[in-house]
């Protein structure tokens, strides 16, 4: 079996030998039988793991960069093993080289287990679709680095910690303690307790990328955010899928809490670490349910309570003066020498006034960048006006609050509206795009864009881009911001003031299927929201009393059931222009009821994020709609049902976007009809294996993105057709190699995109208009040997983090 791999290339020879060695060594080194037959199965269980290894790498042509680390684990392996019958008495050396190969032993297989969770699909053609699917989703995860990263926004990546903020001043001391608090065989909680915005956050997710931490506990960290409604079930699934084993469902908190159980026990690893970011008051029994009796299995916490009865509480102090100050200069941009230098009195003053909060020295620090004295002194009259009335907490709210007075009115508004999206969780921008786009009457999506930028350098939200080239060209698909929850917070306290029925943003969290009181009572008198966001948990039945709103022009569901229906009262909302319903359960939701979409003359755009359409959904027509975004979604169902055509549906669509909907086989029936499409972006669908023909019947399309869809191997001859065709994105589409004949008709194409394709001409006879090919190096060295005409070559800079052994 060993000579097999010898002679193949260096990954199965490496193998090779290592297995040699065990086999030949483990009947010599006596005392080491029982461990190294143990890891010779381990091995063998590996084979077709390697064998796909190999024929990815020759696949996709890649350098053998990326298993690298497992070649290096092997050989040192190997000589391990050669070693292990030379040890004889000393019981030392003996129990050190029993760890090290128990430690070789679980680095491969968790290995397998972890970096190529494949094990449902394993047949022939499958396995190769599967490959290159993760392959390409590991190279869009570039900064991340996690391979179950794919599952997109909110099943989220899964449980590995999210890279902390470049600068951290003063925490250096609280993570030393920390680290020590951790590696001291104490309590199995730990709890980093303060105030909202002390960095508790940040704190744990430098602790989780430091070398000591990750050293002692390896693959086994799990980051999970809590939250104030946990959901449990899913944040098992989550665990298992990082994992990489299969995801049952569970029919109850507790069958999910045993199962992880079951599951840690069975890891067979030294040390787990299970991180739980943002636990509330009131959780105090779930963190009860997962104390499991392991050995070295710790419990971080992170909460503004103390959880006394846990264990050990490790307060985060404000930050001192001088990392105070640090902080709040790097906010404010004071090191680049061009602004308006404060005085040191007004400086500390501020620092004052933010006593030591992370949260509020960035805030401020941001509202302030590039500001004029004027401003700066303004901030401080605010800052210390309630001082000696409040207590700590709201004088920080009070900081943030005049941070976001210094907003214009717009950009104030659409900070407000971020809070229709649930706490800690990542915010697609094409949704918020969308919704403020009809909000507030946007000419043009570069104004949302603005609009999030100066939020952005405020440092309101953080953006989180999940794959580098993004939103170069106006493609937002892998964009996201998070708020923070203080001030997401502080957005609350803000409405509050308000009268229900006047408010502008009516947001309602319903827990179970209780509605507000408010709710109840108002049937008969309307609302004067424009938008309405409304959050309902696992436990919801869809029994939706009535609701009257004239106004609202914006509904945002967020939902977490398997089965959902649409509110009848939206059929009544006649100025509803955008709905966008997301799905942050770990399965797909049914939805249904879309009928009582039919009747609105003036929905413009439907977003559905993690649902499955019904086959009711054929028929249903919505004539007005503008737009459909189609995310994480189960399409096969209905597009594959033959009573269904989507141009009967949406009959007048001018764009369209389809993103890992990883049932999409083949367009549906019709698309080809919706003569009125300009932009169509299908990306992310690994199993999408052609085009129509038909395509070339849209002949007012000017924007098609078909970026990776790995498994479409051609473009149909009838893109000839497309004559204002000006934007073309087929990056990361694996196996397009050439372009069809009738390419070169494209009079109007402007720009094109080829970033990771195998493709070595582009053909530029009749391609007059063509002024930008954007490709990453590789492709630039093919399309060397033939430059297309006129066009200028950019090369995109990845920094493919293909590293998936970390
Ligand atoms: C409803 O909102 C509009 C502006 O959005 C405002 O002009 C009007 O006075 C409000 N009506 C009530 C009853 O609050
Ligand atoms: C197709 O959709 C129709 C209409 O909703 C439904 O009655 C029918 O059962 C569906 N067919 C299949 C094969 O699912
Ligand atoms: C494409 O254009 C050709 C003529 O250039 C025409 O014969 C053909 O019908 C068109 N095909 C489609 C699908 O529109």
């Amino acid at each position: 079996m060993a000579a097999a791999f010898v002679g193949g290339a260096l990954l199965g020879a490496v193998f090779g030998e290592l297995l040699k060695a065990v086999s030949e060594e483990k009947d010599k080194a006596v005392t080491f039988k029982d461990r190294l037959e143990k890891l010779e199965s381990t091995l063998r269980n590996s084979i077709p793991w390697i064998e796909e290894i190999e024929k990815l790498n020759q696949v996709l042509d890649r350098p053998k960069q990326e298993t690298e680390n497992l070649v290096r684990m092997m050989e040192q392996g190997e000589q391990l093993v050669r070693k292990c019958s030379k040890v004889k008495w000393n019981c030392f050396k003996r129990y050190v080289y029993a760890k090290k190969i128990i430690k070789l032993d679980t680095s491969i297989s968790d290995f397998f287990r972890t970096s190529l969770p494949l094990q449902h699909a394993r047949d022939g053609k499958l396995i190769m679709v599967e490959v290159k699917e993760i392959h390409t989703m590991v190279r869009r995860m570039s900064g991340n680095g996690n391979i179950n990263g794919w599952m997109s926004n909110q099943v989220g990546d899964c449980c590995s910690a999210p890279d902390p903020p470049v600068i951290t001043p003063g925490l250096d001391v609280p993570l030393k303690e920390l680290k020590m608090e951790l590696f001291k065989d104490g309590r199995q909680f730990i709890v980093v307790s303060a105030p909202g915005g002390y960095g508790k956050t940040t704190l744990v997710q430098r602790l989780c990328k430091d070398d000591q931490v990750q050293g002692k506990f390896k693959d086994d960290i799990f980051y999970v955010t809590v939250s104030k409604n946990p959901n449990v079930k899913a944040i098992v699934q989550k665990v298992l899928h990082h994992k990489g084993y299969p995801v049952p469902e569970f029919q109850t908190d507790e069958a999910a809490i045993n199962d992880l159980e079951r599951f840690f026990k069975q890891m067979r690893t030294e040390a787990i670490l299970l991180v739980l970011d943002d636990v509330w008051p009131g959780s105090e029994s779930l963190l009860q349910k997962l104390g499991f009796q392991l050995p070295d299995y710790k419990i971080l916490v992170t909460s503004r309570s103390e959880f006394p009865q846990f264990g050990s509480v490790h307060y985060l102090k404000p930050l001192t003066y001088e990392a105070a100050r640090t902080l709040f200069l790097h906010s404010a941009n004071l090191q680049d020498g061009n602004s308006y230098i404060p005085d040191e009195n007004i400086v500390s003053k501020i620092l004052r006034a933010c006593k030591g909060c992370p949260l509020a020295l960035k805030v401020v620090g941001g509202s302030l960048c590039g500001k004029q004295e004027v401003f700066w002194q303004r901030m401080v009259k605010e800052c210390s006006r309630g001082e000696s009335v409040f207590q700590s907490k709201n004088d920080i709210l009070d900081c943030l609050g005049s941070s976001l007075d210094v907003l214009n009115n717009e950009v104030k508004e659409c900070y407000l509206d971020l809070r229709s999206f649930p706490e800690d969780q990542r915010i697609p921008i094409t949704a918020l795009i969308d919704m403020w786009m009809e909000l507030y009457e946007l000419v043009d999506d570069v104004f949302a864009i603005t609009n999030l930028h100066e939020l952005s350098s405020q440092n309101l939200v953080d953006r989180v881009v999940t794959r580098k080239t993004a939103g170069d060209y106006g493609c937002y698909n892998d964009d996201f911001v998070m708020q923070h929850d203080l001030l997401r917070e502080l957005t609350i306290c803000r409405s509050k003031s308000e009268p229900i029925n006047q408010r502008k943003r009516l947001v309602v969290e319903i827990s179970g299927n209780n509605f507000p009181k408010w709710w109840m009572d108002q049937k008969q008198h309307p609302n004067n929201a424009s938008l309405l966001s409304i959050s309902t948990d696992e436990t919801f039945s869809s029994n939706w009393p009535d609701m009257q709103g004239p106004e609202v022009k914006v509904v945002v569901l967020n939902i977490r059931t398997k089965k959902y229906i649409l509110p009848d009262f939206l059929q009544k909302m006649d100025e509803l222009k955008v709905l966008i319903v997301t799905n942050y359960g770990f399965s797909p939701a049914e939805l249904n009821n879309f009928r009582v979409l039919s009747a609105l003359s003036k929905l413009k755009k439907v977003r559905l994020e993690h649902v499955s359409l019904p086959n009711s959904l054929a028929t249903v027509r919505m004539s007005h709609l503008q737009k459909v975004s189609l995310v994480m979604c189960n399409v096969g169902q209905v597009f594959r049902n033959s009573t269904f055509r989507i141009s009967d549906a949406f009959p007048n669509l001018l764009e369209m976007d389809i993103d890992y909907c990883n049932d999409l086989i083949e367009l549906p029936d019709g698309l080809c009809d919706i003569v009125s499409m300009e932009k169509l972006r299908i990306t992310n669908c690994h199993r999408l294996s052609a085009l129509p023909e038909g395509i070339g019947k849209l002949g007012n399309l000017q924007t098609l993105t078909l970026a990776a869809c790995t498994e479409l191997s051609a473009l149909p001859d009838t893109i000839g057709n497309l004559s204002h065709l000006n934007f073309l994105d087929i990056s990361e589409c694996l196996n397009i190699r050439k372009f069809p004949a009738r390419f070169g008709e494209l009079c109007c194409l402007k720009t094109l995109c080829v970033i990771g394709c195998p493709i070595s001409e582009v053909p530029s006879t009749n391609l007059e208009n063509l002024q930008v090919v954007i490709c990453d190096e590789e492709t630039a060295e093919q399309l060397a040997y033939s430059p297309p005409g006129r066009a200028r070559i950019e090369v995109i800079q990845e920094d493919s983090n293909l590293n998936f052994l970390h």
